[in-house]
């Protein structure tokens, strides 16, 4: 078995003030924690301690903890924790804009920090090791790892909401957190939810396509997959199983005795909806002054990330609201809000699950929420009282924990009439709700998903392609030594990326210098065989005085002869019937104006329609469309019509790439073809193998071909067709 390496921001311990390991804070932490994996190591942040006492740390971290330390100067950190990730990336990915703020030096210093994890993941791996990265404080490790050790196997866990790209897109470095995602092999969310956004991004960030599953990058296959994660169940059996859980259940009894305990734990955290908590609190002892005698409400708020300020002004927000709620609601004897700023240990925090009446969770948003979990399983504790689990629909829990009293948590009238229906609620009615959900959460706990996790990181997946049908020296030997090559090559996709207006897709200074030097090359006939129409290819290609077919092989121009001047433009094939155009013009320019940033254009054998600048996922949608209107209408026509990269064409059935290949062939008479494209129109001339048994054929980029060889991208293609160049020189 691989050996796996786990990367976090936060290890699952860290120093206290009299310097001994206790647990750290946080579901990601608490869950980890779990992960029963006979070769690990566990990487991150151990908190900020000085540096003279690191060297001790890092002794007593790996031998008791097999953990190692990543250590930030305060210069860095700052920027990066307190900043970025926590002011900037924190509220953004919870739908809370309007907190983010934007340093400009924040993301270099998050980068810088991504980087520092690096160098101490790369100081310790080695090859076949499976890294596991987790969190948003390290969005753009996945990337810096692949690119320094490719051989690595890189999965990557997102603990908290993937927003909608609405919200996304205000980032402004956006881009660069995909690009560093897709360094992963394998990245997984809590919810389906979640994975339907960052779909959503990937298209529209990064014009990434992907299927639910998996995307194609650079002909690497990245998998995506949905993995809800639970709770630390073998934790919370030890915590409940331990004398001290049952002496605090006991004292907790005492304390509590004749009233009815309302908890709630949380990080003292914005997403948490506190403040809107404790208005709903208020709401209920307005509404139920005959309750307020006997309901306590304990608020464990564990502090966080205090050196945020908007930390800082919930905290003072906080205190304040419960000093009135107390002032305004105790009785000499009683008050009804406990709050308490401080954690607690883990036999503590299970008797207080297993005692408590109601858990009111009620984060405004939440990406998954441990607390809930923690709460359902500790009802089957020795002792326990029969409690309900009043719940925020908002949290990622709330998909799995049905039995739940799901409510609004903006809805301060809809939780304090929930919070009296769960205080009315029978012990059996209670009971019977809660022993469903218990057997959910102890069934999926945390060691249940990280194996699941673990597992399909392990499970090899291949690109949908062959990746050993990259041409490699074989090809190149024979194509070097073929005595007179014919070499016929698409454009677009092929010798030139795509961009957004396929006016900019022009071709580079190297490439037409590539382009050149071939063709100038001894025994070799260099022919392009584009979609575009003449006049693009005349005003960048004529001047290589090379011959080249436009609109697909309508048209076509010879080679300029040594010392001669450019022959004309001519048609292919004089007889072929374009009257169809009449007929279909008007269906593609409606679907034109009904779709904004659309466009179609008219060639003389093709018309088509142009959906790149489109939104992504209504320019796709409308295509699936306007392909069933066309196949109909064209039924009786002599046109075909394709689906190509970000088009939809109808075109002459009696003109075709194919038949242009075969043109060339019969004219230049080659010992070797090579053919060279990208889309389903070059297709028809890898379809001619059969026909040519000295055709070797490559498609370039992902996707089914009836191509023999394939290379990632254009940039392979350039480099494979420079290779060429200098075998034959
Ligand atoms: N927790 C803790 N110390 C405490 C109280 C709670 O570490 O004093 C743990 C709790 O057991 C739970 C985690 O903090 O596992 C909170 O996880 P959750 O998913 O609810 O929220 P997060 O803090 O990750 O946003
Ligand atoms: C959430 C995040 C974790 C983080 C935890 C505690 O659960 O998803 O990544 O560790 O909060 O926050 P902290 O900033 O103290 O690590």
């Amino acid at each position: 078995m691989s050996r796996l390496i786990t990367v976090s921001n936060r290890l699952p311990v860290q120093l206290n003030a009299k310097g001994a390991l206790v647990r750290s804070g946080g579901g990601l932490a608490s869950a980890m924690s779990a992960l029963d994996h006979p070769d690990q190591l566990w990487i991150g942040w151990p908190g900020q301690l000085d540096a003279a006492r690191h060297d001790e740390l890092t002794w007593r971290l790996r031998v008791e903890q097999g953990c190692v330390p990543v250590y930030l100067d305060d210069e860095l950190f700052e920027p990066f924790y307190a900043g970025y990730a926590n002011a900037t990336l924190w509220p953004l990915l919870h739908y809370m804009t309007d907190r983010a703020k934007f340093e400009p030096d924040w993301f270099e210093a998050y980068r810088v920090a991504n980087e520092r994890f690096a160098d101490v993941v790369l100081q310790e791996a080695r090859p076949g090791d499976h890294v596991w990265v987790h969190d948003y404080q390290l969005m753009l490790l996945p990337a810096i790892l692949r690119e320094r050790m490719p051989s690595l196997t890189i999965g990557y866990f997102l603990h908290v909401p993937f927003p909608s790209h609405e919200v996304f897109r205000v980032l402004p470095e956006r881009e660069h957190l995909l690009a560093g995602l897709l360094g992963a092999d394998l990245i997984g969310f809590h919810t389906f939810g979640y994975l339907r956004h960052f779909r959503s991004a990937l298209l529209r960030g990064l014009e990434q396509e992907s299927l639910p599953g998996s995307a194609v990058v650079g002909g690497r296959l990245v998998r995506m997959g949905v993995y809800p994660i639970g709770h630390n169940r073998a934790a919370f059996d030890k915590a409940t199983a331990a004398p001290a859980f049952r002496s605090h259940l006991g004292q907790l009894e005492k304390e509590f005795e004749g009233r009815r305990l309302v908890l709630s734990v949380e990080r003292l955290d914005y997403t948490k909806g506190i403040p809107q908590k404790l208005a709903s609190i208020e709401r209920f002892l307005a509404d139920h002054p005959e309750r307020c005698e006997d309901t306590v409400f304990l608020i464990i708020a564990v502090p966080s990330r205090q050196t945020v300020e908007e930390y800082q002004q919930l905290t003072e927000q906080v205190q304040l609201a419960v000093g009135e709620i107390n002032g305004n609601y105790s009785t000499f004897s009683r008050q009804p809000v406990h709050f308490y700023h401080r954690g607690t240990d883990l036999e503590h925090l299970a008797a207080l699950y297993a005692l408590a009446d109601v858990a009111l969770v009620t984060p405004l948003i939440d990406g998954m929420n441990l607390v809930a979990k923690e709460y359902v399983d500790c009802k089957g504790a020795p002792g326990a009282r029969p409690g309900v689990l009043v719940l925020s629909e908002m949290a990622g829990a709330a998909q799995e924990l049905a039995g739940a009293l799901l409510v609004n948590p903006y809805d301060t009238q809809g939780v304090s009439e929930a919070i009296n229906t769960a205080l009315s609620r029978s012990a059996e009615d209670a009971h019977a709700a809660m022993q469903p959900m218990r057997q959910r959460v102890r069934n999926v706990d945390a060691a249940a998903w990280a194996k699941g996790f673990v597992d399909d990181l392990g499970r090899e997946q291949r690109a949908p392609y062959d990746p050993a049908a990259e041409p490699g020296d074989e090809l190149l030997s024979k194509l070097a030594s073929a005595a007179k090559l014919a070499l016929i090559l698409d454009y677009d996709g092929t010798l030139r990326s795509f961009t957004a207006k396929p006016e900019d897709a022009v071709p580079s200074d190297e490439t037409l210098a590539l382009l050149a030097a071939l063709a100038a090359l001894d025994g070799v006939d260099l022919t392009v065989v584009s979609g575009r129409p003449e006049a693009f290819l005349e005003t960048h290609l004529g001047p290589l005085g090379i011959a080249m077919f436009a609109e697909h092989g309508y048209r076509c121009r010879a080679a300029t002869p040594l010392g001669g001047p450019a022959p004309a433009w001519e048609d292919t094939n004089p007889r072929a019937d374009v009257s169809w155009a009449s007929a279909v013009l008007p269906i593609l320019e409606m679907a034109s104006s009904l779709t904004p940033g659309t466009h179609v254009e008219v060639k003389r054998s093709a018309l088509v329609w142009h959906y790149r600048r489109a939104d992504p996922e209504f320019g796709a949608w409308k295509a699936g469309e306007l392909l069933g209107e066309l196949t109909e209408v064209a039924a009786n026509l002599p046109v075909e019509v394709n689906h190509g990269h970000k088009i939809v064409e109808v075109a002459s059935q009696q003109v075709s790439k194919g038949a242009a290949l075969d043109a060339v062939l019969q004219q230049q008479t080659p010992d070797l073809a090579l053919c060279c494209g990208d889309d389903r129109t070059d297709e028809k001339m890898f379809a001619r193998r059969d026909a040519h048994p000295n055709l070797e054929t490559i498609k370039v980029g992902p996707g089914e071909t009836r191509a023999a060889w394939r290379v990632p991208d254009v940039p392979a293609m350039l480099a494979f067709l420079q290779r060429l160049l200098d075998s034959r020189r």
